[in-house]
């Protein structure tokens, strides 16, 4: 149990720039449930006497009229103690990271709320993980990345609504301009110069002039290097799951970021029209297929490689420690030409292209939608996704014991014969299902 000692700093204080009062939209603008959360939010920290802030993405996402599910919370005070004290309330359950002060709150309906320790950063070398020291607001704004993501606003009853922002980022909105706070903003982290760009092209923002011009010498200084493979990953992926990730890509290669990644990316002409016909195959299977899960981004880096050797697209997703998913897929593209040669066959059973697409991941097959520009292998490949993917035999390896077929692997033959015979139509009913299984084992050597 943490006893808190009771401060009375959760009273809104005047010396704060730029305040304003955004009560209203967030009456307004809020769902109950936001509502509720942050009602309860602020009940808690006023019962342990400590000012209490919304930060970062969701006060700008508010004052975008966006909407943003991921809630960061800022305490001035012990922001582990202050989500103990939330969940003993309230429910839910804490996951808690001791080394940088902050906390997970997980709510019984399953979102989750950041939880940070208002503090001050001290960066040891350049892109190394900062250690961190108790602060206030202010200070815990000051090390935020961009103007826009650096507002707070106030949780506790007494100050409820009350925007804090001290550098300018609501101006910076309604101007559509994205600044970093101070000079050494990308040395000290230089992931910045990835969401930079991921945030400029979002919201259809601009760089302003020295912000770009930073970035520019953080790019040519090679600062990307000095930053883990794991960070600069999860970078790239956020950037590859954005809505149309081609621009931030284009941007980053205009400003020689891209290049830090590998020598070899390219956002010419064909990567453009690429990444078009990937947005395209992921719009037309999610309309057909809604319940079926895809990962887009992962098309997208597989888009990202297009121009690399083969070899070289396997080096760069184990240089960026991309997931074991990425690597199969990245195995299963290797194999592409063949897959191609044999879906352009002028005649073609359908069961053949099943057993071509069917041992590789729904991602490759999409991808594979997406790169080739023959409409016959398109619409087998659409054949494929629609239908034969579906197709399943009610016959199973119980009916094959009954009928006397001693069980081995000659049972997945069989099966996988029957349902190849259903789809190219050749079997329909269990009966004819059961009559071809019996075909295939006296013709595969009935003892
Ligand atoms: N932040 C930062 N520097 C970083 C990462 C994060 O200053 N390298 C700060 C920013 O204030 C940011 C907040 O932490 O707004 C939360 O980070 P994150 O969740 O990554 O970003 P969001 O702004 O919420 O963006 P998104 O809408 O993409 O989730």
């Amino acid at each position: 149990m943490h006893t808190v000692q009771k401060k009375s700093n959760s009273e809104p204080r005047p010396d704060l720039v730029s305040v304003a009062d955004l009560s209203g939209p967030m009456e307004t603008g809020l769902t109950s449930r936001t509502r509720t959360l942050f009602s309860d939010l602020g009940q808690t920290a006023d019962a342990m006497g400590c000012a209490l802030y919304v930060v970062g993405g969701w006060p700008r996402d508010l004052l975008l009229n966006r909407p943003n599910f991921d809630v960061d919370v800022v305490v001035e005070g012990d922001g582990v103690a202050f989500a103990e004290a939330f969940v003993s309330k309230k429910g839910g359950r804490v996951v808690r990271h001791e080394r940088f002060q902050t906390a997970m709150i997980v709510l019984e309906n399953g979102c989750k709320v950041d939880v940070v320790s208002a503090r001050q950063e001290c960066y040891h070398r350049p892109g190394a993980l900062p250690t961190v020291q108790p602060g206030g607001i202010e200070q815990d704004l000051y090390r935020r990345d961009f103007t826009i993501n650096s507002m707070a606003i106030q949780l506790n009853a007494a100050g409820y609504g009350r925007l804090v922002d001290l550098f300018g980022g609501r101006r910076d909105l309604e101007q559509k301009t994205l600044r970093v706070l101070h000079e050494r903003s990308f040395v000290e982290d230089p992931t910045r110069m990835m969401r930079a760009v991921r945030f400029e092209q979002r919201f259809g923002f601009r760089m302003e002039r020295t912000t770009e011009q930073l970035l520019r010498h953080a790019a040519a200084d090679q600062m990307l290097e000095r930053v883990s493979s794991e960070r600069i990953r999860e970078e790239l992926i956020l950037l590859l799951r954005e809505e149309h990730p081609y621009k931030p890509l284009l941007r980053l290669d205009e400003l020689g970021v891209l290049r830090a990644l590998h020598p070899g990316l390219r956002t010419d002409g064909d990567r453009k029209n690429l990444f078009a016909r990937i947005g395209e195959a992921l719009s037309w299977f999610g309309q057909r297929h809604p319940d079926d899960v895809v990962d887009r981004w992962m098309l997208f880096f597989l888009g990202l490689m297009d121009a690399l050797e083969v070899k070289e697209k396997s080096a760069f997703a184990e240089k960026w420690r991309m997931p074991r998913k990425v690597r199969e897929l990245v195995r299963e593209i290797g194999h592409f030409v063949e897959v191609v040669v044999s879906l352009t066959e002028a005649r073609i059973h359908p069961s053949r292209i099943y057993r071509l697409l069917n041992p590789i991941k729904t991602e490759s097959v999409l991808f594979l939608m997406a790169r080739s520009t023959e409409k016959s292998v398109k619409q087998r490949i659409a054949l494929y996704l629609d239908r034969l993917r579906k197709v399943s035999i009610e016959l199973s390896g119980r009916d094959l014991s009954d009928m006397g077929i001693p069980p081995g692997p000659i049972f997945r033959t069989i099966l996988d014969g029957v349902l190849e015979a259903k789809i190219d139509g050749k079997v329909g009913s269990k009966a004819e299902e059961w009559a071809w299984a019996g075909k295939m084992w006296r013709a595969l050597g009935e003892p």
